[in-house]
């Protein structure tokens, strides 16, 4: 924990120097410069850490690679992400709309069997590789937060320093960098039935 009170401070301190606000209770910053249109298509959930313990209990119980589609018709101020993966031999889809913010890279939705509000960040992306996620979750009425760091791959093979960069961002946001979960190639799947309407059971 300590560490990351340190790693906080330091954040907060860095942000006032540059005379930009400090805004409350949430010190990531978006990748500069972030290009919508180059973010999305699709990318692997390669990797994936998390302070919530009933995400990493699942995520630890099916530690498979998640495929990701992502949707961005223009004009809207939304994307959907479609998910794929296989539980226990079935493929299951499921489709998450986001939010634009004001803030490019920064994204929102509501996770209704939660009751969780989430803040995503996309903090670091190179588009044609890699993209790190910092997703800030908070469950309502209850106002538990979570914090959850994904790392996003297109393709299912990744190179150790970009591993050992979202080692590091996991320990920037509080987590221990042996908590995190690889996610294993057990190769890609296609629901029977696709999923074409948002459904209750979006991931976090
Ligand atoms: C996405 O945004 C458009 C307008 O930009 C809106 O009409 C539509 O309802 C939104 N979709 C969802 C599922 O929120
Ligand atoms: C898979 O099936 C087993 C046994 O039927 C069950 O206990 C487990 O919860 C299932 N896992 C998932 C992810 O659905």
């Amino acid at each position: 924990m300590q560490r990351a009170v340190v790693s906080l401070l330091v954040l907060q301190w860095a942000w006032t120097l540059k005379g930009i606000p400090v805004l409350p209770e949430t010190y990531i910053l978006a990748q500069e410069n972030f290009d919508l249109g180059q973010f999305m298509g699709k990318w692997y959930e390669v990797a994936v850490v998390s302070t919530c313990p009933y995400y990493m209990q699942r995520k630890r119980g099916n530690p498979v690679i998640v495929t990701l589609e992502l949707k961005h018709v223009a004009s809207q101020d939304n994307f959907t992400m479609t998910a794929t993966n296989l539980r226990n031999d079935s493929c299951i889809q499921t489709s998450t709309v986001y939010s634009l913010t004001n803030t490019p890279g920064r994204f929102f939705h509501h996770v209704a069997r939660f009751g969780a509000d989430v803040d995503s960040f996309v903090v670091h992306t190179n588009y044609d590789e890699f993209a790190m996620m910092v997703l800030l979750g908070t469950e309502r009425p209850a106002e538990i937060k979570t914090t959850t760091v994904k790392l996003y791959s297109r393709s299912m093979v990744v190179k150790d320093a970009v591993l050992d960069d979202f080692k590091t961002l996991a320990r920037q946001q509080g987590m221990s960098d042996d908590t995190i979960i690889n996610n294993q190639n057990k190769g890609e799947c296609t629901p029977s039935e696709p999923v074409t309407e948002p459904t209750p059971k979006s991931q976090v």
